[in-house]
């Protein structure tokens, strides 16, 4: 995820900023730059990898002022070069400026705009220039007048030549916070960089615009009122302040996801024509048309991912649709050919196993596509077309956020294909509200966080825990035993609930408890039956059910209630108590949840 860095104050700003790029490292980002102003002049410095490859090109160049603004990218917009990094500058080099987040409308921006020459291809620097084209002398107001014209999310700063003493900055949807020092300022995208100077800071909200000099800081909203923010005293180390408070990056990432998923799916739809728009796939109507078969490849977690999208395709696209772990389809003899659409599922996008049967389906005239998080990454290069899922970096090992992205992202694809077949306007608008709404349901779940640790501790000490589901939460049970044994080393299986009577009940006893998801849908009935059918024999339940579910109680003995959602979207509610199950479980156990033993979180060999 992009991170931003700025100060001004007395001090010399160039080493405030470097340092402040390596403490957002963790982050994960392709390349950084950073600009400092002094005497009207702007002296800027960009570089592809790595923070000390930054710092190596500075050499000994001293860039003197006392004022500037640094970013490290981690590219959305526009592929991994210099001049799409960070900081831009525009207007007659006159104004600079570091962003994150996604604008949105940033073609049409582009077409209003009296300057058609850009140096990147970047919507950032487009931002950039509405900004210089508005500007008449007040910096504050340029700013603000130009995102009342953006549609999308931000988190900027920015600066101008003939304003030596002033930043500005703005928020929407990425975070910014500002750093009190004495007559100093320091503006980030979280307190880690500042911790060592100051542990008095405030936060910027959205839809807030800050004008920070030398002497003072005025919060202003988009109507021009002044706002009195409160100042926070932040306690944090910088290791905690890097996960955001939470003991491990896994927890983090967990509770990341309400705010990543609507960046998966933003202006990736259009409710209008119930359907989704999105660009990567790269097919004329014709070509889609033409498809006949879908074949999902995948490992771990994003396998899962692509098993929930089997129903959705099947369902609303009427496509016959295969998923298989990379490590076979590469090694048996796939039947594919140019009428096969293979989507290749990867958070990191460097599998060895999956980029070894992308190569393999091409080979053999398949279309394939990338549904990849990490930009610029091998299979995300190879595949050409494809979509990015947008979780930004996930650090722990156990896949969280990126798994919900990736089913958001493949839910959507189904719909496109959907609605050129057989899915009604209706169903397509039912399934993108349903959509919409699920980041305040995953807030509701994760407001359960205390009762779920709670219920997870009375399960620490089994060896063997099964998880149980039917349809779409059938792929749900084998993410919550996959979560569960990768962080917790205890033995877990997710099953199909209809099998279990053709081989796995003769595991149930008193000592192996059964995982069940039980959503209000149209398998409801038979997966009550399966859980009484486990409890029968001796099983204690753990049971996933619909809010306002009184019966499910009759055959759990520890229930989580989830919001209700559209039946194909259950799978990204119904994944989130699992989640915080398998990790509150490695906790207590006293586990590394974010590093779990013998496990990588890129694996890049066979
Ligand atoms: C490893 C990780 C899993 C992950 C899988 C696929 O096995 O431990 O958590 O799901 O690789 O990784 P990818 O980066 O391709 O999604």
């Amino acid at each position: 995820m992009c991170g931003i860095v700025g100060y001004i104050g007395k001090k010399q700003a160039l080493p405030i900023l470097l340092q402040g790029l390596r403490d957002l490292e963790y982050r994960g980002y392709d390349s950084a730059g950073i600009a400092v102003l002094d005497n009207r002049k702007i002296d800027r410095v960009r570089e592809v990898g790595k923070v000390d490859m930054l710092a190596k090109k500075i050499g000994q160049d001293k860039f003197v002022g006392t004022i500037g603004i640094a970013h490290t990218r981690w590219a959305t917009h526009g592929g991994v070069t210099e001049s799409n990094a960070h900081p831009h500058i525009v207007g007659e080099g006159k104004l600079v400026l570091v962003h994150n987040g996604i604008i949105e409308n940033y073609r049409e921006i582009k077409k209003q705009l009296k300057n058609q020459h850009q140096e990147s291809e970047t919507d950032s620097e487009i931002l950039g220039q509405l900004i210089f084209e508005n500007y008449q002398g007040d910096l504050m107001k340029a700013v603000k007048q130009a995102l009342l014209k953006v549609r999308g999310t931000y988190g900027i700063v920015v600066m101008h030549a003939d304003h030596p003493n002033q930043l500005v900055a703005a928020r929407l949807g990425s975070p910014l916070c500002i750093g009190i020092g004495d007559k100093e300022y320091y503006i980030a995208s979280d307190v880690t960089p500042m911790l060592p100077f100051t542990k008095q800071v405030t936060f910027l909200d959205d839809g807030e615009i800050a004008s920070i000099n030398g002497d003072g800081l005025k919060i202003l909203n988009m109507r021009d009122e002044i706002i009195n923010k409160t100042v926070t005293q932040i306690d944090w180390d910088q290791a905690k302040a890097q996960k955001g408070g939470f003991e491990n990056f896994m927890l983090k990432e967990i509770f990341d996801q309400p705010t990543v998923f609507e960046d998966a799916i933003r202006g990736r739809f259009n409710v209008d024509e119930g359907t989704a728009v999105l660009g990567g796939l790269n097919m004329t109507l014709e070509q889609m048309r033409d498809i006949k078969r879908v074949m999902i490849i995948a490992e771990g977690t994003a396998r899962h991912a692509g098993l929930i999208a089997k129903y959705a395709f099947e369902r609303l696209a009427n496509l016959p649709t295969e998923v298989d772990f990379s490590s076979e389809f590469r090694y048996r003899d796939p039947v594919v050919n140019k009428n096969t659409l293979v989507f290749v599922i990867s958070q990191s996008g460097e599998t060895a196993d999956t980029l070894m049967a992308a190569r393999e389906a091409k080979r053999k005239g398949a279309v394939v596509r990338g549904i990849v998080n990490v930009v610029g990454s091998t299979i995300a290069r190879e595949t050409k077309a494809g979509t990015y899922i947008h979780a930004g970096p996930e650090l722990a090992v156990a896949s969280t956020k990126a798994y919900t992205n990736m089913v958001a992202v493949l839910l959507l694809y189904a719909l496109q294909f959907g609605r050129i077949k057989h899915t009604s306007l209706a169903t397509g608008q039912r399934l993108l509200q349903g959509l919409l709404e699920i980041p305040e349901k995953m807030n509701e779940i994760l407001k359960q966080t205390d009762s779920i640790q709670n219920i997870a501790k009375q399960y620490q000490q089994y060896h063997n825990i099964l998880f149980m589901g039917r349809g779409v939460n059938y792929p749900v049970a084998l993410e919550g035993a996959l979560k569960l044994e990768e962080i917790s080393y205890i033995h877990a299986e997710g099953l199909a609930a209809g099998a279990m009577k053709h081989g796995p009940l003769a595991l149930i006893s008193k000592d192996v408890p059964v995982v069940a998801i039980l959503s209000k849908d149209q398998l409801y009935e038979k997966m009550k039956s399966s859980i009484q059918e486990v409890r029968a024999r001796g099983a204690r339940t753990l049971v996933i059910a619909t809010v306002g579910d009184e019966e499910a109680k009759e055959v759990a003995d520890d229930i989580i209630y989830v919001p209700d959602t559209m039946e194909l979207l259950e799978p990204l509610l119904n994944t989130i108590p699992l989640q915080l199950f398998a990790y509150y479980i490695a906790v207590a156990l006293g586990r590394d949840v974010d590093r779990p033993r013998n496990l990588a979180k890129s694996v890049t060999v066979e």
